[in-house]
């Protein structure tokens, strides 16, 4: 039994997730939580809202609330819609616990000792129609890097470079469009991330396995020039974690806050501290101090493409310049971006489903069997409604679906609601467990890898296999000549029932759930399929459960299509 830490990237507290973030990190990492578990292995599965930082402060100010009450109530709107998707974290947490408050500046102590924080006397941009300092993100211009004419202050969204508002060709406000930006002296801190060049290149380096969408941003980054230029760590913020050295003041940094940037995957660690304090769990630094057990965890983070510079170069430069022994990450997988209908998925323009809307529409495993089969891994890709009821209509309700309905019924009718007996199996059945077999190594293969789509793929032509061999086996014909035969091949194909239910539950929980209740078992992975096929006998009571997936309709398809094509207000 392994040990196994990870985490999802954490979703800014502003405003509900779209189906584009939720692929992006939050599903992908449940699958795998849930998969190895299901392998028998201990999981922390961890994730938290993302709470600090200029958007937060607008958007509560927009809601008309105090940030810490739009915070709060933002976040239980995310626990709820995380459990509408049966995301199963251990802990869903905050960034604005007191937990990351203490850790956060735990390491900016850490990190000064070391030397690796400067204090800079910096210009920053102030708005003098908007009567404020401009946070990076409220700048906009032109990327000095692709060319994009709406480059925010603190990265490109087009090409993912990391930026200085001055970076900025042709800067205006972003919240007035205003150009009247003056320069104003003030002071903050740099982290000295130039310093940790060379170690971050080794480390990067050693990670040959990692998937070529990650080490080539990182490398990217690394290799460019100012790829690495020190960043700037503190703001002039109320919202936020108070700038301190361990829990001493910082001459200098009265009011100021750290950056979120900062102390958002400092949560990732703090979320552990949370879990525990929380009653779930009885030790945190297992899992995150390589001095106390953590040498033999396997940390795995989930996270979109545009979030790959901070999680290869900047946690890692805090985690690796605080001196202390902290957990690196082993290994990151991170994903291409899902498009909308032939454009983007956009929160700030409401364009797109987002995860309330999906939920009520349709249940979660709907959303999870298409928006996994279909992860952004290679590329981008796109969801349309076409596609969507195309694919959900065939695998879920035709393929799987149909099958348990067909199998259960038809014994019913013939046998009762009892695996039947009698009759053997003969080849047709050995040929199937040989297939289901070789099938099963590849799928766990693509699994252990986080190969999504190709798990995803593989699973489908398991379910595809069982409903063949059905077809071709025909037990309702067969029935009339050799009732002993049609008992074996009913009782073969029930048996794949809860062989279906194991290898399905990490994409589709629900329907899995209802499958092995239906066969009155619990949904466990198979030791193999000889073994698994073998293991109702005959006499075991089983019911017929109720429609697994409802085909999804042309006219709800073109009303949903409708619903969602405008911008969300
Ligand atoms: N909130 C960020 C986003 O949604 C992700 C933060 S991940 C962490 O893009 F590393 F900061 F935790
Ligand atoms: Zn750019």
């Amino acid at each position: 039994m392994a040990r196994i830490l990870i985490t999802s990237a954490i979703p800014y507290i502003n405003g509900i997730k779209h189906l584009g973030n939720l692929i992006g990190s939050q599903l992908p990492a449940d699958l795998y939580a849930r998969y190895m578990r299901a392998r028998g292995n201990e999981v922390l599965f961890l994730c938290a809202t993302d709470e600090h930082g200029t958007p937060a402060e607008l958007a509560a100010a927009k809601a008309g609330k105090p940030v810490a009450e739009y915070c709060a109530e933002m976040w239980q709107v995310q626990d709820r819609l995380g459990k509408g998707f049966r995301l199963s974290f251990d802990h869903f947490g905050r960034s604005s616990s007191p937990q990351n408050h203490k850790l956060t500046q735990h390491f900016a102590g850490k990190l000064a000792e070391a030397g690796l924080i400067r204090e800079v006397s910096e210009k920053q941009v102030y708005s003098n129609a908007d009567g404020r300092f401009l946070p990076d993100r409220y700048i906009e211009g032109t990327c000095p890097n692709c060319g994009y004419d709406k480059a925010r202050g603190d990265q490109c969204e087009n090409c993912t470079k990391q930026l200085d508002p001055t970076d900025l060709i042709n800067p205006r406000s972003a919240i007035s469009g205003s150009t009247d930006l003056e320069v104003r002296e003030t002071k903050h801190l740099y982290l000295r991330q130039s310093a940790m060049r060379d170690r971050l290149r080794e480390w990067i380096d050693s990670k040959t396995d990692w998937p070529v969408l990650t080490t080539s941003i990182a490398r990217k980054w690394l290799d460019d020039g100012d790829g690495l230029q020190d960043r700037g760590i503190t703001r002039d913020l109320d919202w936020g974690i108070p700038v301190k050295k361990g829990d001493q003041d910082w001459p200098g940094m009265e009011g100021k806050v750290f950056y979120v940037w900062f102390d958002a995957p400092i949560e990732y660690i703090a979320c552990a501290a949370e879990w525990v304090d929380a009653g779930k769990g009885d030790d945190w630094e297992r899992w995150w101090r390589t001095d106390k057990g953590a040498e033999d965890v396997a940390y795995v983070q989930f996270m979109g493409k545009d979030n790959v510079p901070f999680h290869t170069l900047s946690f890692p430069s805090t985690i690796l310049g605080s001196g202390e022994p902290w957990k690196l990450v082993d290994y990151i997988k991170s994903f291409n971006y899902l498009n909308y209908d032939g454009g983007q998925f956009s929160t700030s323009q409401g364009r797109g489903v987002f995860m309330d809307q999906a939920l009520e529409i349709l249940p979660p495993d709907y959303w999870r069997w298409w928006l996994l089969s279909h992860a952004p891994e290679t590329s981008d890709s796109e969801f349309t409604w076409e596609a969507f009821q195309q694919d959900v209509n065939k695998d879920l309700a035709d393929v799987l679906g149909n099958f348990v309905s067909r199998i259960t019924k038809f014994c019913r009718s013939k046998f009762g609601e009892v695996v039947p007996e009698g009759g053997t199996y003969g080849p047709q059945e050995t040929a199937l467990i040989a297939e289901l077999q070789q099938r099963l190594d590849r799928y766990q293969a693509h699994m252990d890898a986080i190969e999504v789509r190709k798990a995803a793929a593989e699973l489908r032509a398991i379910w595809v296999a069982g409903n063949e061999y059905l077809q071709a086996a025909g037990p309702w014909t067969v029935f009339k000549e050799d009732p002993d035969r049609a008992a074996a091949i009913t009782r073969f194909a029930l048996n794949l029932i809860p062989f279906y239910a194991g290898l399905s539950a990490p994409f589709i929980p629900d329907a899995a759930a209802t499958m092995a209740g239906a066969m009155g078992v619990e949904p466990t992975w198979p030791d193999s399929a000889e073994a698994a096929l073998h293991a109702l006998p005959g006499g075991h009571p089983f019911t017929v459960p109720d429609v697994l997936f409802a085909k999804i309709a042309d006219e709800d398809r073109e009303e949903w299509a409708a619903r969602f094509s405008g911008v969300r207000t």
